[in-house]
Parts: C-alpha cells; sequence; structure tokens
C-alpha cells in the first residue's frame, strides 16, 4: 500500500504531459520543455503548504494586509544530474528561491551511492529544503541525498520526483518516513537494471541528449 506521504499528482495537465514526455520519440527539446512545464505544475503542489506573512501592499484603491511567501527560506536541492531539468521550471514559478546541488554515483562493487559533490546554501537549519529528481527508481540515491540534508538540519525537507517505482518509494519511506514525497506517477516495477517500467527511460540522457 502506498504510504500518505506519498502525494500522487493527478491533475489532467501533468498527466497528459507525462504521457507527452513517455513516447520514446519525443526529442530532447520537447522532453526538456514538457519537464519544465512539469516542473511549474508540481511547485504548485509542492510549495502548497508553504508558510505565509502579512505584507502592506497600496492597491490602487487602498492599503491592504496580503499574504506572501519568503522565497529566500525555500531551497531546491538538485540531485545531479536529472534534477537540474527540473530546475528552470521550479524558479520561474519561485525565482527568490535558493539552489543547492547533490551529486552521488554508484559504487559499483558495493552498489551503495558515494557522494561526490554537495553545495548547499548557508543555514538549512533556518530554509524548507525540496529536493529534486525525476526519477525515485531504487531510492538509494534519494536515501543517501536526503541523509545528506537531514544531517543540515533544515526547518523542513520534501522529496520531489516525477516518476516513482513501488521499491523506491518503500525504501526511501523506510528510511525517511517523516519526509513526504510528491510524484506525477507511480509506475509497475523496476527491471534489472534498475529502469522504472514503462517509465520514460533514462532521464538524465533524454534532457541532455546524451544517448
Ligand atoms: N533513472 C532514470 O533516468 N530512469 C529510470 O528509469 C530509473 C532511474
Amino acid at each position: 500500500m502506498t504510504p500518505p506521504q506519498v502525494h500522487h499528482v493527478t491533475h489532467p495537465l501533468v498527466q497528459h504531459k507525462l504521457t507527452l514526455m513517455r513516447n520514446k520519440n519525443a526529442s530532447s527539446t520537447t522532453f526538456r520543455t514538457l519537464l519544465g512545464e512539469l516542473a511549474m505544475l508540481m511547485a504548485y503542489e509542492v510549495t502548497r503548504d508553504m508558510p505565509t506573512h502579512l505584507v502592506e501592499v497600496q492597491t490602487p484603491l487602498e492599503t491592504m494586509q496580503s499574504p506572501m511567501i519568503d522565497g529566500k527560506k525555500l531551497v531546491f536541492a538538485s540531485i545531479l544530474r536529472a534534477g537540474n531539468g527540473m530546475l528552470d521550471g521550479l524558479l520561474r514559478v519561485v525565482p527568490s528561491a535558493r539552489v543547492g546541488h547533490i551529486g552521488l554515483y554508484r559504487d559499483p562493487a558495493t552498489l551503495k551511492a558515494v557522494e561526490y559533490y554537495y553545495k548547499m546554501p548557508a543555514d538549512l537549519q533556518e530554509r524548507d529544503v525540496i529536493a529534486v529528481d525525476p526519477m525515485l527508481a531504487t531510492g538509494h540515491s534519494a536515501v543517501a541525498a536526503l541523509n545528506k540534508l537531514k544531517a543540515a538540519r533544515p526547518r523542513s525537507l520534501k522529496f520531489l520526483c516525477l516518476l516513482a517505482a513501488p521499491t523506491g518509494i518503500q525504501t526511501l519511506h523506510a528510511a525517511h518516513p517523516d519526509v513526504p514525497i510528491y510524484t506525477a506517477a507511480i509506475d509497475r516495477e523496476l527491471n534489472d537494471h534498475g529502469y522504472i517500467l514503462p517509465g520514460l527511460g533514462d532521464a538524465g540522457d533524454r534532457i541532455f541528449g546524451t544517448k
């Protein structure tokens, strides 16, 4: 059963664009454009409970107190390299957010995620962090990324992807039951190479045209 921390975004626009992305004949340009649009739509969901504060604003008619989010408190933590494909869309919706990067590779001997790059804004204790990777497959790199981010004690932590495999959800949820997961789809399974089925192929290759 899907844990309650999983937010499955079923909006028709999200589902429509995801179907277009799955098509193996979609060009890199189309794939990137759709990923950017989906990132904007997913941003709407993942920021739904962001804290707001009232500011004074002068309308053409009078002065009022009106809510604003503090985008500077938000950090999009991109898990390299496919996470970068969602950054433009996320930043279009929250332009004042900060951006961090985490690079991980899988050690062929131990199959464990090994960190090769980590750069985050300072003072994560005062920030809401959204870790971003379009594909939640085995969940190993997501767990490693969240382990590292949690060590910096962010004010809040969420995980945003487009496509999740049931295994990835279980692994991530077992390691970090407090971290909400936002996804546009939960696919059937992983194949022997760790690819999501039916999936959309290698997201990084399709974004950057490196196949
Ligand atoms: N990463 C991808 O890019 N695609 C998958 O199917 C799984 C992991």
